[in-house]
């Protein structure tokens, strides 16, 4: 995670408070996440209601995901095992779901608050090993400064 990380991270915090709309704040985010990115190809949002991973707000190729079980691909493992996951190149992978087939690697960071599993930013990219400790680092400073707003999103997509 660099200097431009940390600013990203302390606009977005700053954003948080500035925008009572979840939909919109979160919208917003994944899209800049991905110009901040450009190398991450789709970048999305998935929250868990129950035993069930739901699409949320995302920017990238369309996928057919929209629920996925937990347990399910390496976005229903990240919650069964209730950790973080990066896949180098997902043609390795077991018990991977495909989004798109130009897609080669993948992280998934889960989004906590207070303690709870809310939900998952997921992002892939057509590059072999995009990912490292530094991304999920700055994906775990979003996390933590959007938690708050991620559980109402959650709950606003459990109520509908
Ligand atoms: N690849 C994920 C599914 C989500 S799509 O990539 C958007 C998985 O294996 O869980």
């Amino acid at each position: 995670m660099d200097t431009s990380d940390r600013a990203f991270i302390t606009q977005t915090q700053s954003l948080a408070a500035q925008q009572p709309d979840v939909e919109a704040f979160f919208d917003d985010l994944v899209r800049r996440i991905q110009a901040h990115r450009p190398a991450w190809h789709w970048v999305g949002m998935y929250l868990l209601d129950g035993e069930t991973l739901t699409l949320g707000p995302y920017v990238g190729a369309p996928t057919e995901h929209v629920e996925i079980p937990v347990g399910v691909g390496v976005c229903g493992t990240a919650v069964a095992r209730n950790t973080n996951i990066i896949v180098d190149d997902v043609r390795a992978q077991d018990n991977y779901l495909a989004c798109s087939l130009e897609t080669r690697s993948e992280v998934v960071v889960l989004i906590r608050d207070q303690g709870e599993v809310i939900g998952q930013f997921d992002v892939d990219s057509d590059n072999v090993a995009e990912f490292d400790a530094g991304d999920t680092d700055f994906l775990e400073g979003l996390a933590s400064v959007t938690a708050t707003k991620a559980r109402a999103l959650r709950d606003h997509v459990a109520r509908v």
